[in-house]
C-alpha cells in the first residue's frame, strides 16, 4: 500500500512538471491531478489494462517473497535460540556475582577506564582515597546490590511503570533470563523474573510469555516485515497475606437514603504496579480489545521485547548507564525507516492482529 502510494506521487510529480512548462493545459491536467490526489491507486488505474495485468502477476511473486521471508525469521529464530545457549554461561555468571554466589578473582575485576589514562598521579591517588572511604562507610555489601532494581530505575520504559511501593520487592530481583520456544513449536519467547526468597510473595519465579508469529498475514501479506508478538500470557503471584501491591483498599462513605446515616465501606480495587506486568490483557480469538487494552498491551510488547533485545544481553551497561544514551537515540528515531534496519535487523516487533503497530528500534 505504500509502494502504491509512492509510485502515484512519482505520477503526479511528472505531470507537475508538464503544467509548468505548458500552462495552457494546466486547467485540464489540474482536473485529472485532483481526480489523482488522495487517490493512491489513481496511478494504476490509468494504466492500460494489459500492464495491470503484470502488475498483479509481480504482486503475486511479492506475496511468495513474504513467505520466503517468514522462513528466514523462522532460521533467525532457531540461530537466536543456539546462540542463546552460548551466552548462558555468561549470564550466569552475571547472576553469581550479582547475588554474591561467587566473589570475581581480582583479574576478572581488571578493567581500564576510558578516560583513566588522562588523570594525574595525584588524582588517581586522590581517588583512590575517596573510594576507600566510600567501602569504609557503607557495611559489607553483598555482591551488587539493588542491581536490577537499578537498571529498572535507569530505563524510562521501565521506570514509568515502577511505583515506589514496587522498588522495595525489586531489591530481591536476582536474574532477569530469556527464554526461546523449542524447535518445532509455536514461536515463543519467555521472560523469566528470579526473586530470592523475599516477604512479598511465594514465588521465587515470575514468568511473562510472548506468542509470536512469522507469517504474513493473508489479508495484508505486504505488510509483513519479520515475526510479530500476538499476544502475552503472566503468571499468578502468591501474594503473602496484606502485601498485595496490584490493589489497594479504599474507603468509602455511603449515605443511607432511607435513614441518612452515614457508613464507610472498604472496596478494594486496582491498583498502580509494575507487577500488574504478569497479568496482562487477554487477547481475545476475535482480536478486538477495549483502547484500553489495546494500549495496555501495545506499552506490555514493547517493553517485552525490549527486555528481551537490550536489558537482558547488556543489563550491566544499563546498570552503569552508559547503554542509556544510545536508546535515546532510537526513541528520537522512531518512526523514522531508516533507523530501523539500521538497529535491528531480525525482529521489528509489531502487535498483531488489529492493535496498534509498535515500531521500536
Ligand atoms: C497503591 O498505590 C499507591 C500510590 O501509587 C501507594 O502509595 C500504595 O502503597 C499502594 N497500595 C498498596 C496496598 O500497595
Ligand atoms: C492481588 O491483586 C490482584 C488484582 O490486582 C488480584 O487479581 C489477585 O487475586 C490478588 N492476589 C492475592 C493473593 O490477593
Amino acid at each position: 500500500h505504500d509502494r502504491a502510494h509512492k509510485s502515484g506521487t512519482a505520477g503526479r510529480l511528472t505531470l507537475t512538471v508538464q503544467m509548468m512548462q505548458n500552462p495552457q493545459i494546466l486547467a485540464a491536467l489540474q482536473e485529472r491531478l485532483d481526480g489523482l490526489v488522495g487517490s493512491p491507486s489513481g496511478y494504476m488505474e490509468s494504466l492500460p489494462k494489459v500492464v495491470k495485468r503484470r502488475v498483479n502477476a509481480l504482486k503475486n511473486l511479492q506475496v511468495k517473497c513474504a513467505h520466503i521471508e517468514a522462513k528466514f525469521y523462522e532460521e533467525v529464530h532457531e540461530l537466536e535460540r543456539k546462540y542463546a545457549a552460548l551466552y548462558q554461561p555468561l549470564f550466569d555468571k552475571r547472576s553469581d556475582i550479582v547475588k554474591a554466589a561467587y566473589e570475581p578473582t581480582d583479574e576478572e575485576c581488571e578493567w581500564k577506564a576510558d578516560d583513566e589514562e588522562e588523570l594525574t598521579e595525584e588524582m588517581k591517588e586522590k581517588a583512590k582515597v575517596e573510594e576507600e572511604k566510600k567501602d569504609e562507610e557503607k557495611e559489607d555489601p553483598k555482591g551488587i546490590p539493588e542491581f536490577w532494581l537499578t537498571v529498572f530505575k535507569n530505563v524510562d520504559l521501565l521506570s514509568d511503570m515502577l511505583q515506589e511501593h514496587d522498588e522495595p520487592i525489586l531489591k530481591h530481583l536476582q536474574d532477569i533470563k530469556v527464554k526461546f520456544s523449542d524447535q518445532g513449536q509455536p514461536m515463543s519467547f519467555s521472560l523469566e523474573f528470579y526473586f530470592e526468597p523475599n516477604e512479598f510473595f511465594t514465588n521465587t519465579l515470575l514468568t511473562k510469555t510472548y506468542k509470536m508469529r512469522s507469517e504474513p498475514d493473508e489479508s495484508d501479506p505486504f505488510s509483513f516485515d519479520g515475526p510479530e508478538i500476538m499476544g502475552c500470557t503472566g503468571c499468578t503471584i502468591d501474594w503473602t497475606k496484606g502485601k498485595n501491591v496490584t490493589l489497594k483498599t479504599i474507603k468509602k462513605k455511603q449515605k443511607h437514603k432511607g435513614r441518612g446515616t452515614v457508613r464507610t465501606v472498604t472496596k478494594t480495587v486496582p491498583n498502580d504496579s509494575f507487577f500488574n506486568f504478569f497479568t496482562p490483557p487477554e487477547v481475545p480469538e476475535s482480536g478486538e480489545l477495549d483502547e484500553d487494552s489495546e494500549a495496555v498491551l501495545a506499552a506490555d510488547f514493547e517493553i517485552g521485547h525490549f527486555i528481551r533485545e537490550r536489558i537482558v544481553p547488556r543489563a550491566v551497561l544499563y546498570f552503569t548507564g552508559e547503554a542509556i544514551e544510545d536508546d535515546d537515540d532510537d526513541v528520537s528515531m522512531e518512526g523514522e525507516e531508516e533507523g530501523e534496519e539500521e538497529n535491528d535487523p531480525d525482529y521489528d516487533p509489531k502487535v498483531g492482529g488489529r492493535m496498534p503497530t509498535v515500531d521500536l528500534m
